[in-house]
């Protein structure tokens, strides 16, 4: 039996992507799931598809994370539903090109409000749970964090490096209380985000071609299962001694610095 069965995980932004593919994971492996999102009609199509795939309960809760009263309502009905939580998935994300030149206050608001205000909100109202469970959080942050200054990223990346010390900040000062604190690092992963950016099929397409030839193995772009695997290792029994970490899933693109 799989160590997450019966076990109560947290996933924000799961109404697609990566916080979607890793709900569905868990699924297979009879967690019980507080699946979280602003788009009513993804959340429930993925919230069937937990179900089918042997998710042993799943609760939805349509929400904004950069509002302070849904974060508030996820972790109260999660708590209300399941009474402790064991892993919390900070994944909820936006990306957007916003050129120096052009950028609004807005934009960047929007951006920190959602990648950064509600990773370090959600942690502290999922503390008490995670206390009791001495569970473990996994933050989605992403190589951009370190590797690459790209044109128009900047709040971007800037959201992710924050991300990345908030990661190393909320591990230290939870270590005490028994509550692991890591982060998974993607390269570029085919999902929703790209289009939500703003790119083309067809830009899409090039800028996905071109990737694949950053990762030094295999020469290929990174698997949305990929991300999952590492999400689920951090989450696990397998990282008992593992806090802090950002653990890069790249193909070695950060070691061509690119
Ligand atoms: N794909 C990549 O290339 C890549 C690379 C590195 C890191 N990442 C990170 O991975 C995470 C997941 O992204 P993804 O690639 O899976 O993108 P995605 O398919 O666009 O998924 C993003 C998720 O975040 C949710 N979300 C966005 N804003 C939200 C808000 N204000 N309140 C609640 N939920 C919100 C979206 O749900 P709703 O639209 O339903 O609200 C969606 O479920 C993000 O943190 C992203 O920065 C992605």
């Amino acid at each position: 039996m799989s160590e997450f069965a019966s076990k109560v995980v947290v996933i924000t932004g799961a109404s697609s992507g990566i916080g979607a593919a890793t709900a569905k994971e868990l699924s297979k492996q009879g967690a019980l799931l507080s699946l979280t999102g602003r788009n009513k009609k993804r959340l429930a199509q993925v919230a069937d598809e937990c179900k089918k795939l042997g998710a042993k309960d799943v609760l939805q809760v349509v929400g904004d994370v950069s509002k302070q009263e849904d974060m508030e309502r996820i972790i109260k009905e999660t708590a209300d539903k399941f009474g402790e939580i064991h892993v919390l998935v900070n994944n909820a994300g936006l990306g957007l090109v916003a050129p120096i030149a052009t950028f609004t206050l807005d934009q960047f608001d929007r951006c920190f409000n959602v990648n950064v205000r509600a990773v370090l909100y959600l942690t502290k109202l999922a503390l008490p749970y995670l206390e009791k469970t001495k569970g473990n959080i996994v933050n989605i942050s992403s190589i951009g964090s370190t590797t690459y200054a790209t044109k128009g990223f900047s709040i971007y990346c800037a959201t992710k490096a924050a991300c990345d010390h908030i990661t190393k900040a909320s591990a230290l000062e939870l270590a005490k209380s028994g509550i692991r604190v890591n982060a998974v690092n993607p390269a570029v992963v085919k999902t929703n985000i790209i289009v939500n950016i703003g790119f083309s099929e067809e830009q899409s397409k090039e800028m996905f071609a071109d990737n694949a030839g950053k990762h030094p193995l295999n020469e290929r772009n990174i698997k949305v299962e990929e991300v999952v695997d590492a999400i689920l290792f951090l989450a696990s029994d397998k990282a008992t001694m593992i806090t802090g970490s950002c653990l890069k899933v790249d193909g070695g693109r950060e070691l061509v610095g690119q």
